[in-house]
């Protein structure tokens, strides 16, 4: 995608971290912005900043795990542009526990703003995009530990991994069907942003949650690279139609070790942040 100027991305997660900061990389390329959130106050801020860059910009707060919630966004992007360029399906949140301990309502909550959420971003935006008349481009945000496992994030793997699936399936059958839209799975590492404060949000419907009882794998660590610089390393992708948004290259080499050892004697071993 070459011509990002007054066309509009829409992103979810646009309150805070690197949806933001995505949000603020696209509006300097001259796009006009749909931001969605849970978090309507942080929302509102993001909104202010990205207005101060003369682009316009609508709001919308919803909860991502909700089929009706990604349709009234789609409704209100279409609506309003006719066409959408970017969709970077981006809200996320954390837990920590054992597997075992993690409960339903863990699994659930986690389970459907992770990957729920991206499910409902493809089925509502992308019969449009295929009809739209002009070329768009997917971002399915993920994380490195969608592609190696994290000790205590079993949820937050599993989702992240279904992210990693869905977005290689989505790209092979828009590239099949010879659809102009692109498609990228973003893997970070640590980055720091209020992640750490997932539960805040959390519906009430989801109570029953099991204690975390370890520290953070991120604890005392420095991250090194800022959610604008993932921003920037997402805009080249998208220019650039690439799969894969690999922000940690140094993760790289552990990526391959893992693939290589499918099929023999080779146990799994958690990701460490480095
Ligand atoms: P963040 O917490 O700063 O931003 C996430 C945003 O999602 C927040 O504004 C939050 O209010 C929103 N959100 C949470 N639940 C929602 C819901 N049900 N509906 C709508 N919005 C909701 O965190 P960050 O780090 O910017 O996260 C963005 C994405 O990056 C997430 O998918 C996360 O899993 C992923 N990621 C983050 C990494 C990190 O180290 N920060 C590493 C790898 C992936």
């Amino acid at each position: 995608m070459e011509i990002l100027r007054d066309r509009v991305a829409v992103v979810t997660g646009g309150a805070s971290g690197i949806g933001r900061a995505m949000a603020r990389r696209f509006a300097a390329e001259g796009m006009h912005l749909v931001i969605a959130d849970i978090n309507a106050e942080r929302l509102a801020e993001s909104a202010a900043e990205l207005r101060s860059t003369g682009r316009e910009v609508t709001e919308v707060v919803l909860d991502v795990s909700r089929a009706e919630d990604i349709a009234m966004l789609a409704d209100t992007a279409f609506d309003r542009y006719g066409d959408v360029a970017i969709l970077c399906n981006n809200a996320g949140v954390t837990k920590r526990a054992r597997s075992w301990e993690l409960t339903l309502d863990d699994w659930t909550w986690v389970l459907g703003v992770d990957l729920w959420s991206v499910i409902h971003g493809v089925r509502t935006f992308v019969p449009r995009m295929l009809t739209q008349g002009a070329p768009a481009h997917i971002v399915n945000t993920a994380s490195v530990t969608g592609l190696m496992p994290l000790i205590d994030m079993a949820s937050y793997c599993s989702a992240k991994s279904g992210v990693v699936s869905l977005s290689e399936c989505l790209a092979i059958e828009l590239a099949e069907a010879g659809a102009e839209i692109g498609v990228s799975v973003l893997a970070p590492g640590f980055i720091d942003t209020n992640i750490g404060e997932s539960g805040a949000h959390r519906p009430a419907v989801f109570a029953e949650s099991a204690p975390a009882n370890r520290p953070r794998s991120t604890t005392g660590l420095e991250a090194t690279m800022t959610a604008d610089d993932v921003a920037g390393v997402v805009l080249n992708a998208v220019q650039q139609n690439r799969f894969w948004i690999l922000t940690h290259q140094q993760y790289r080499s552990s990526l391959v070790e893992r693939a290589e050892g499918i099929g023999t004697d080779a146990r799994p071993v958690s990701f460490r942040v480095v």
